[in-house]
């Protein structure tokens, strides 16, 4: 049996979280596979919000197994928080939630150089949330980094080491900062760790392949903060794209089966970094307004714009995307047309191809469709769709090559449409 994987085709935030959650009584096993606490996937059921971190969507299903892989970065400070909010809601994740061995440790020290490498970055900051991921991935890709099977031995002597280095390195900056603070909830935090089934995950996963049980990975933040392929520098330390599932869990790219590509009807960025189609305008403030268009995690504003297929594209084409399911289409009803940017201009030159810096003078060329000024939020089945949501949905299809296969119309389980 294959690995699915879904996965952001956008900036992240598409709504990963609710279209895990939704998929997952299909699945056996749902695997996270890189990122750390910069995710935030929102989860909403019987009217409650859910929003997590570090620990995979499928744990709001008893009888399915969860698996941070080997290509997630973990704080263990903020992963017992988020582990003690969903105890408190009577729930045992020991049962049903393992640690892969490989996975790197998020240390007090890596936020404090985070917030130092921010700050001494003025005008050019790129936008980080301070969680302590990109000097984390530094150190794993520098051989320096301390992983979760650590904690198994002499770990404190191994802390030790590693922050005397970064102690060094913060010489450097001129940054000030209390590292009793930081540490805050280290020990507590390793010992919450140490409760759960720690394991080599690579062996677990294809173990689980032969014996046929299913496994869904699921991608955190989007393609274009993908480290190799996104808008570099604004982009995440990881790789966020399909072939991330493959280092980030330990399986073969043969074992990849259906790769879900999920975007938002529209665009949003958080942080600095190129947008092409941003709206600055009340159009956007509209589009903010409607799509409730503030972090999960960070409480910021998102920066919103059309939907743009020239990265749309792009994003297909390096994920290998086989199914596309699309979120948020119920936010466009309050617009009468809808545009969506078929190709960029660049000095006064048109291009389709996602180019490789995204230049300041560049013009999105729009394609203007009807809008279809109705409510989606009460529609439960594809039958019930305006002829423009169908004429949009064609539209991007066409220009695709790849079906839209669910339609999302509101954050609740409940508004998910399988199109036939
Ligand atoms: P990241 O991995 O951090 O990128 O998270 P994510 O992709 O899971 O997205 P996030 O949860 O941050 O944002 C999506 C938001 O949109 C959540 O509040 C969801 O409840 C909500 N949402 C998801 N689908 C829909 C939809 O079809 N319509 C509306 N109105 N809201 C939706």
């Amino acid at each position: 049996m294959k690995v699915d994987v879904l996965l952001g085709l956008q900036w992240g935030d598409e709504g990963k979280g609710k279209v895990v959650d939704v998929l997952t009584p299909e699945y056996d096993v749902i695997t996270r596979f890189q990122g750390g606490p910069n995710a935030g996937h929102t989860l909403e059921f019987n009217s409650i919000k859910h929003v997590l971190h570090n620990i995979p969507s499928g744990i709001f299903h008893s009888d399915k197994m969860n698996i941070i892989g080997n290509g997630v970065v973990l704080d263990p400070i903020s992963f017992k928080e988020e582990v003690d909010k969903l105890e408190a809601m009577g729930m045992d994740l020991t049962r049903n939630l393992m640690i892969s061995k490989k996975a790197h440790l998020i240390l007090p020290t890596h936020r404090i150089l985070d917030a130092a490498s921010e700050a001494s970055k003025g005008k050019t900051k790129i936008g980080s949330t301070l969680k302590g991921i990109g000097p984390t991935y530094m150190d794993k890709t520098g051989r320096n980094g301390l992983r979760v099977g650590d904690i198994l031995s002499d770990f404190d002597r191994k802390y030790n080491d590693l922050k005397k280095k970064h102690q060094q390195l913060l010489t450097i900056y001129d940054y000030e900062y209390n590292i009793a603070e930081f540490e805050k909830g280290l020990a507590e935090g390793i010992a919450c760790l140490k409760k759960f089934t720690i394991i080599d995950s690579e062996h677990r996963i294809n173990e689980y392949q032969r014996q046929e049980k299913s496994v869904l990975a699921e991608g955190a933040q989007g393609t274009l903060l993908d480290i190799d392929f996104g808008s570099y520098p604004f982009v995440t330390s990881s790789n966020t794209i399909c072939a991330g599932a493959c280092t980030g869990m330990g399986i073969a790219p043969n074992k990849i089966g259906e790769v879900y590509g999920i975007f938002k009807a529209y665009c949003t960025r958080v942080g600095s970094g190129p947008f092409p189609t941003e709206l600055e305008d009340e159009t956007g403030e509209t589009l903010r307004k409607a799509g409730h268009e503030f972090g999960a995690t960070t409480g910021r504003p998102r920066r919103c714009g059309w939907l743009d297929l020239v990265a749309l594209k792009y994003a297909v084409m390096i994920n290998g995307v086989t199914q596309l399911i699309m979120t948020k289409g119920d936010v466009l009803s309050k617009f009468k047309t809808i545009k969506v940017a078929t190709a960029y201009k660049i000095d006064g030159v048109e291009t389709r191809e996602f180019p490789f810096e995204l230049p300041g003078n560049m013009e999105p060329v729009y394609t203007e469709l009807p809008g279809w000024n109705d409510d989606l939020t009460g529609m439960r089945s594809e039958n019930e769709f305006p002829e423009e949501l169908n004429s949009y949905i064609k539209f991007l299809e066409a220009e695709l090559e790849v079906p839209i296969t669910i339609v999302s119309v509101g954050p609740d389980r409940e508004q998910t449409i399988v199109r036939e």
